[in-house]
């Protein structure tokens, strides 16, 4: 036999993303979304593969001339190896699976009415961007439909040990009856199926009252109140059908919320648009003068051709905005404060949590969101349109050959433009909502916003690794849940 040379392997730096903090160089390492700071030893180890081609025996070679103990060398490999930012062979190129069949519901929407006292420019429910189809379909949930939704939730939790129910809308508390009911019956369930229940809703707080707030108290309901920043950014966008801007009769209500309801957190959302875009006037003004403690921030998603799309250029400012607020997060980090931009509270939280996601949010995974006549649907935005349709509450449940059609069309394999880009682990192509929107198709990636997410999680990766130096108790708080 004649004898065949085999090359010994060399190295690879395996797909990461670099960034420096206080000094020391970080990887943020796609494939597993974990972040790892780089030792002396293991920053010179990356800089030797990166520049040239090296086996094992080479490699080791260099690092001894270089003066480094064979220990040392040891242990600076094994950490790169067992991190997977080095591996020997060519570089791969690693994806998320697509989940098994049978993945656990955690979470139903439901969406209690269709209907909306406000007329907020940008409400994709109501707007030239609606993509609900509503008529003949109930104004308002009834008890069974409700409860029905609660069953299938359980039915389809596994052995998942806790679920939670959102009440949405339409306006949510237009349907307060409904709610309190089904707080009532699913905790019921809850006791029978031994599993945690959570409540959670999202409302326009102009029907806010006393009782409710108790209500919601006593149950430790969390609350996201959505209001745009003071009355004159507010009652830009978020009006009543004759015009009347929102803020003076809802920002009283939430005062009254704040003052009553301390069992769970209450937060602001703040839809921004082309004309309310001013990040940290609006934060001030919400923590200071209303009293929230934790505020977050989202673009309308818009057709682009509407007035109010927030456009590029917008979303730039906006971006320098969220800077702004998470360099001051991270000073009340370092400092061991609380800081309540949400925003980069959950981004750090993902980034610390290191997943990799297939997909880009919960919804057809985890998340399903119910129309008042009991349609299941993708999530909340979805209801009651002709996408993302995956069943019904009382006809046959969850459509699972949808669901998993659904998986299969959207994983982030599909999602080509994706691959070659670091912040993968986290964005995962963006919302299936925002890409519809955009360009007709929920498999599309929202390459709109590329530059906006990559710059926002490179910043977050920053401020990740400063808390971390300097720090690190702080991010024990990303551990529970
Ligand atoms: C549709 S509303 C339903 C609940 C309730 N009526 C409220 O306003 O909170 C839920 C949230 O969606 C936001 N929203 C409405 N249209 C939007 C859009 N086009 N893009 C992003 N968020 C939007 C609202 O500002 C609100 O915070
Ligand atoms: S209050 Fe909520 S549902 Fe009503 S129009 Fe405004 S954003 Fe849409
Ligand atoms: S949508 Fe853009 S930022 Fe998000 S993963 Fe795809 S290429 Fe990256």
């Amino acid at each position: 036999m004649i004898p065949v040379e085999v090359e010994a392997p060399t190295y690879r730096v395996q797909e990461h993303h670099a960034f420096e903090a206080s000094g020391q160089r970080f990887l943020y390492l796609v494939p597993s979304g974990a972040i790892f700071a780089l030792t002396p030893i293991g920053r010179e180890i990356l800089d030797l593969v990166a520049h040239e081609q090296l086996d094992r025996t080479t490699l080791v070679r260099r690092l001894l001339d270089r003066g480094h103990q064979p220990g040392d060398i040891r242990t600076g490999l094994h950490e790169l190896e067992e991190a997977r930012a080095l591996s020997e062979g060519p570089a791969q190129r690693e994806l998320p699976k697509v989940p098994a069949r049978a993945f656990p519901l955690q979470r139903i929407v439901l969406n209690v009415t269709n209907q909306c006292n406000l007329a907020c420019g940008y409400c994709y429910e109501y707007s030239d961007d609606k993509i609900s189809k509503t008529s003949g379909k109930p104004k308002y949930m009834d008890q069974k439909v409700a409860e029905d939704s609660v069953d299938l939730l359980f039915a389809e939790a596994g052995d998942h040990p806790s679920v939670h129910v959102t009440f949405f809308g339409g306006e949510t508390l237009l349907n307060f009856p409904l709610l309190r009911s089904t707080v009532t019956y699913a905790q019921q369930r809850a006791r029978e199926a031994r599993k945690k229940i959570e409540f959670s809703l999202t409302t326009n707080a102009t029907l806010l009252t006393e009782e409710v707030a108790d209500f919601l108290a006593e149950h430790r309901i969390g609350v996201t109140v959505s209001i745009d920043g003071d009355r004159e950014l507010n009652d830009r966008m978020r009006v009543f059908h004759d015009g009347r801007g929102s803020y003076n009769v809802i920002v009283p209500k939430i005062r009254m919320l704040l003052e009553r309801h301390k069992t769970n957190s209450i937060g602001a959302r703040v839809t921004l648009s082309a004309g309310v875009g001013q990040v940290r006037r609006i934060y001030e003004h919400l923590t200071q003068e209303v009293g929230f403690r934790a505020v977050g921030f989202s673009p309308a998603t818009a057709n682009p051709d509407r007035l109010y799309s927030i456009g590029p250029q917008k979303m730039s400012s906006v971006l320098g905005g969220f800077e702004d607020l998470a360099l001051e997060y991270r000073d009340y980090a370092l400092a061991g404060r609380t800081h309540g931009f949400t925003n980069a509270n959950d981004t750090l939280k993902e980034l610390h949590t290191g997943l990799s996601k297939a997909y880009p949010c919960g919804a057809g995974l985890g998340l399903l969101g119910v129309g008042t006549a009991g349609d299941i649907s993708l999530c909340h935005r979805f209801v009651d349109s002709d996408v993302g349709k995956m069943g019904h509450v009382q006809n046959g449940g969850v459509d699972h050959a949808a669901r998993q059609d659904f998986l299969q069309t959207h994983h982030l394999g599909h999602r080509v433009d994706c691959h070659s880009c670091w912040a993968r682990p986290v964005c995962a192509g963006g919302c299936y909502h925002e890409a519809f929107i955009h360009y007709g198709d929920t498999s599309a990636a929202t390459l709109h916003y590329c530059d906006w997410i990559r710059g926002w999680n490179d910043l977050c990766l920053k401020i990740y690794g400063e808390i971390s130096v300097h720090n690190p108790a702080f991010l024990n708080r990303f551990d529970s849940n």
